[in-house]
């Protein structure tokens, strides 16, 4: 009884004598638990208050303006516990607990709120798409942990040792990247993103299924390989892709076939086969792939290079060049007309120093074994003095009309042609019995001696025929033969074998 007595004069009176026999300490909840932090107050009546972070919370036992918050326990034992209802990262603060007119202030006790991470997020799951052979990085973001959640990838229940973590310290985001180059084997696989941190230690996850994407793998091939021109063949475009395919694309040489537009396509080849390659482009919507193929079309030669006739002064060099194409590879043959002599088997056909017997008509021959032949004729011309093309020895029949030819066959053409005889020179016109006639015809000129009537001394002379150009000249001697000694009646006769050998000769 009086030890009650003394308590209560000690409590009305020193009020220096009040003590906390419970303080306020530093604690760690997970945000969404209650916690309380004690403070008891041996031998004071006053006022007791709490600050957070410095603030006053109100003398109140109910905290009006802090719904969570709340004070525990009898005040007449001293007891003025705070206590927080469901913590919320709001509440990491500093807390004290103050008796204000005793002077007495607490411990300062620091509430640390823990968050747990939410469930993480794998852009573009849960089935994420792939490009094939393209380097992506599996990101994995976990947001709103306190602090910041740890991240470990996993692959296919097999930890990733390679991911790249970062993280964002005001909003506590954390990102881990996962660097991965997918094949197309890696389809189907699970990748597992795994946070933790300290309000979760048993951690979140999240699982997604990689598909790799990738444009079409396509063959192209060719039914049968080796065919003749104007044959049919067939183009397969065999392809597999993932996602499905959305459409073939056919061209030749470049050039879009519009009416195609399936997986195969059947014509009717040319020689433009075997150099303009045939393309079947594949897409999806990853991509497209475009692939390309020649025909072995067999064909005989065909012209590419057509050789151009050549004039050239005599002892210059000359040179004619002619190319074909063939399949399979052809050879060829230049010949001179009149002579099966190869002269060369390229290209080009290489005359040195040329003469005027070089002079004629070219064959290049092209032959394909087995397939065919073709050939182009070209001429050379080679300037040179006239030569000059007539028998020695020609014929009429006495007092009878007579002639003696020449024929001038060179190139250039001569300037002119001079018939000399007895003491007659003659080259154009005519002069008592004899005319002087010419004739131009592919073959050369022709210089005609005309006889009105032949005499007896006519068959005793040498008849000189001699042609000019800016070359030099020509010159040929001719005698005339007297002719049918025999009946009268074999004159017609023997006159149109005369001009039958002629035509024959020249
Ligand atoms: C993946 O992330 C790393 C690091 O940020 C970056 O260097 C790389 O370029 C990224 N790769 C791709 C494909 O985005
Ligand atoms: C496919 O490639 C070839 C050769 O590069 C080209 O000529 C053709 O135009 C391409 N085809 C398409 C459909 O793009
Ligand atoms: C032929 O005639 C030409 C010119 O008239 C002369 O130069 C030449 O010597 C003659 N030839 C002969 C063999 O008489």
């Amino acid at each position: 009884m009086l030890t009650f007595y003394i308590a209560l004069c000690l409590l009305g009176t020193v009020s220096q004598a009040a003590y906390f026999s419970q303080q306020p300490q530093d604690q760690v909840v997970v945000a969404g638990q209650s916690v309380t932090l004690p403070c008891v107050i041996v031998g004071y009546r006053g006022m007791v208050q709490w600050t957070k972070d410095g603030l006053a919370l109100g003398g109140e036992r109910d905290l009006p303006g802090w719904v969570r918050y709340s004070l525990m326990g009898n005040p007449l034992s001293g007891e003025h516990s705070l206590m927080i209802d469901s913590a919320e990262l709001g509440d990491d603060a500093v807390y004290e607990c103050q008796a204000t007119q005793a002077g007495l202030r607490s411990h300062r006790a620091k509430l640390t709120v823990l968050v747990p991470p939410s469930d993480p997020v794998v852009e573009g799951g849960p089935v994420v798409r792939l490009k094939a052979h393209t380097a992506h990085n599996l990101t994995c973001r976990a947001s709103g942990a306190k602090p910041a959640a740890e991240i470990t990838w996993y692959r296919d229940g097999e930890i990733m040792h390679d991911a790249i973590y970062t993280k964002d310290g005001k909003r506590e985001t954390a990102v881990s990247m996962l660097p991965m180059v997918p094949e197309d084997s890696d389809s189907g696989r699970t990748y597992t993103c795994r946070v933790l941190n300290p309000a979760a230690p048993a951690g979140r996850q999240t699982s997604v299924t990689i598909s790799v994407q990738h444009p079409p793998s396509v063959t192209l091939s060719v039914q049968p390989q080796t065919v003749m021109e104007g044959a049919k063949v067939l183009f397969i475009c065999s392809a597999s892709a993932n996602p499905e395919i959305t459409g073939y694309r056919w061209s030749k040489g470049g050039v879009p076939i519009s009416e195609a537009n399936g997986d195969s396509l059947e014509v009717t080849v040319d020689h433009s086969y075997f150099t303009d390659p045939v393309s079947c482009e594949v897409s999806n919507s990853v991509g497209s792939t475009n692939v390309s193929t020649l025909v072995d079309v067999q064909f005989g030669p065909r012209l590419l290079t057509e050789p151009k006739p050549q004039t050239v002064d005599i002892g210059m060099d000359a040179a004619f060049t002619c190319s074909w194409t063939g399949n399979p590879p052809l050879t060829l043959a230049w010949t001179k007309q009149g002579s099966s002599v190869v002269l060369s088997n390229s290209n080009t056909l290489q005359l040195k120093a040329v003469t005027q017997e070089d002079s004629g008509t070219y064959t290049c021959k092209a032959i394909v074994p087995r397939i065919g032949v073709a050939e182009r004729d070209v001429t050379l011309t080679v300037n040179g003095p006239p030569i000059i093309t007539a028998e020695a020895t020609q014929q009429a029949v006495k007092h009878s009309k007579g002639k003696l030819e020449c024929l001038v066959g060179s190139s250039p053409p001569p300037d002119k042609i001079v018939w000399t005889f007895g003491d007659m020179i003659l080259s154009s016109g005519s002069s008592g019995r004899f005319s002087v006639q010419t004739v131009h015809s592919d073959r050369g000129v022709l210089s005609s001696l005309i006889l009105s009537e032949t005499l007896a001394q006519d068959f005793q002379l040498r008849y000189n025929c001699t042609a000019y150009n800016r070359f030099g000249t020509g010159m040929a001697l001719v005698t005339l033969e007297e002719q049918g000694m025999g009946s009268s009646c074999q004159i017609i006769l023997c006159k149109t074998s005369f001009y039958l050998q002629f035509y024959i000769f020249y």
